[in-house]
């Protein structure tokens, strides 16, 4: 019998977990990975990035034909029709097609699904269900779940978490959304698009913390245009359903009279907490840090030989493609390669309408570490913007003063997500901001405003 069943064992099957376990089975390790969801694909692909995203596109198209913006184009629909349950049923065909796309993947690279919840047995070894396994290395992958606000208890019916707000069966009258974070802000506009009034109640005095400051300011004026309310600086001190509705408590959040708001359904979306309860991390040796995450070192590495941790139940970003390049890096360091992760240029994406993106330093973080420039390029003298009736957003590229390296690119407008790539790429081969004000960028297209941006930032734009 060999000493180890396997040589990685990954436990958690989300963007972290199974592409750690398909890189390390690629590079010709016996691997296993244990999930005890019923499908693989994690919090991402099961109720996260692609229920959301799936949603976010058809109520988005359902807001431009209702509200007649298509009309507006010349194409006349006629009456316009909500039908909730077909939008609800593609989010589960498209859950269905990526989940399942992953259990063919495992197949073809071989790598064993132990179903079940693990749990540490010792430093090298896991129960899954009835099965003890022992491994060479194993890789904790166990993701994030949401954070509970005390004295709010979530029912999944009145009061929901971001997976009870996929799966409303109706659209609410009034949905309050506690935090005006990301979840808050994609849920939100799904449900306003497809008729819901929405307030967002928001603890700090801006939405979106993390972001650039201009970026802050310019989306809450926009959602705002849309129609969302936003109540900032105030904080929510509990929530009662009586009769199939909620009745909120808030307060200003530096003190003062509480009110109350009524709503049909309270959105929770304070945050994430990392996953750790139930795998006695205490019989590995394991500790977690304060906010309860498991701290590596820059290889993935935790302070037990043998045992490395990934994606969101480590410090940084909680996101599905951080998640995914630790999991490329930590099996190429399992492997003997030099898996590296640069966590300076992690881009993060709001998919809303516009989508709102960045990539680096936010242009307050950048001043706090010295001098820069900046160049700004706003979408409406951005030719495909305007023509496609988008003149909303901006791009923004900060640069260092003296080495004119790019620090951080700021970006809201319908196709931010897919712009920051570009700005991420510069920014990963070291671009200067004249690097990408002397690239040639194809015309008509809203990447443009980059080039722009870029040009900005020694002052010399064409279109403005
Ligand atoms: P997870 O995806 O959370 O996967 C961990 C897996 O481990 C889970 O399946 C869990 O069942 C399993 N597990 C836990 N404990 C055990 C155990 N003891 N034994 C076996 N299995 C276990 N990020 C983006 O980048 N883009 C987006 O558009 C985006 N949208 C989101 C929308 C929503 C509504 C939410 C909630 C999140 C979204 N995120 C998005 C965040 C993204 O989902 C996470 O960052 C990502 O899933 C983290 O990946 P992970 O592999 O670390 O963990
Ligand atoms: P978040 O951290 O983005 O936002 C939470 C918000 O709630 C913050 O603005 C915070 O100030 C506020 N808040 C905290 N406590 C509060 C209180 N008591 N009352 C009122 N407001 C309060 O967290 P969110 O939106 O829950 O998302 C969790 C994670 O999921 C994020 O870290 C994000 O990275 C990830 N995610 C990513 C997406 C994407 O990449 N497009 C989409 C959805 C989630």
């Amino acid at each position: 019998m060999a000493e180890y069943d396997f040589d990685v064992l990954v436990i958690g099957a989300g963007p972290g977990g199974y592409v750690a376990a398909i890189r390390a089975a690629q590079l010709g390790l016996k691997t296993a990975c244990a999930e005890g969801r019923e499908t693989l694909g994690g919090t991402c692909l099961n109720v996260g990035c692609i229920p959301s995203k799936a949603l976010l596109h058809a109520s988005e198209l359902y807001e431009e034909a209702a509200g007649g913006h298509l009309a507006k184009l010349g194409v006349k629909l006629g009456s316009v029709e909500l039908d909730l349950d077909a939008m609800h049923a593609q989010r589960v065909d498209a859950i269905k097609g990526l989940t399942g796309g992953i259990e063919f993947l495992f197949k073809k690279n071989k790598v064993e699904w132990l179903k079940g919840y693990a749990a540490f047995t010792g430093k090298d070894s896991v129960k899954v269900g009835d099965r003890e396994v022992r491994a060479k290395n194993i890789i904790i992958a166990t993701g994030s779940s949401v954070t509970p606000l005390p004295g709010v208890e979530i029912d999944q019916k009145v009061v929901v978490d971001s997976t009870g707000a996929l799966e409303l069966a109706k659209v609410p009258e009034h949905l309050v959304v506690i935090g005006g974070g990301v979840i808050g802000l994609e849920l939100g506009s799904v449900w306003r698009r497809v008729g819901a009034k929405v307030t967002v109640v928001e603890y700090l005095d801006q939405i979106l913390p993390g972001f650039d400051g201009d970026v802050r300011k310019e989306s809450q004026k926009l959602f705002k245009k849309q129609g969302i309310e936003f109540r900032t600086g105030t904080k929510v001190t509990g929530v009662t359903v009586k009769g199939g509705k909620a009745s909120i408590t808030v307060k200003p959040a530096k003190g003062g009279a509480a009110e109350t708001i009524e709503a049909d359904n309270v959105l929770v979306s304070i945050g994430r907490k990392p996953n750790t309860d139930g795998l006695a991390l205490d019989v590995a040796g394991l500790a977690v840090n304060q906010r309860g995450q498991i701290e590596t070192d820059h290889d993935f590495a935790t302070s037990v030989p043998g045992i490395w941790a990934i994606g969101d139940v480590i410090p940084g970003p909680m996101l599905a493609h951080k998640a995914e390049d630790e999991g490329i890096a930590v099996a190429e360091n399992i492997a003997g390669l030099t898996g590296i992760v640069n966590h300076d240029v992690i881009p993060s994406v709001v998919y809303t309408k516009p989508e709102i993106a960045g990539v680096g330093l936010t242009e307050e973080a950048a001043r706090e570490r010295g001098e820069v420039k900046v160049g700004k390029f706003p979408m409406a003298g951005n030719s495909r913007a305007k023509t496609n009736h988008e003149p909303d957003g901006f791009v923004k590229v900060i640069a260092d003063a003296k080495t004119d390296r790019v620090l951080g690119v700021w970006i809201i407008t319908s196709v931010a997500g897919t712009m920051v790539a570009q700005a991420a790429q510069a920014m990963e081969f070291g671009a200067t901001s004249e690097d990408i004000a002397y690239t040639c960028h194809a015309h008509p297209t809203h990447s443009e405003a980059i080039k722009e941006a870029a040009m900005a930032v020694t002052g010399k734009p064409i279109h403005i």
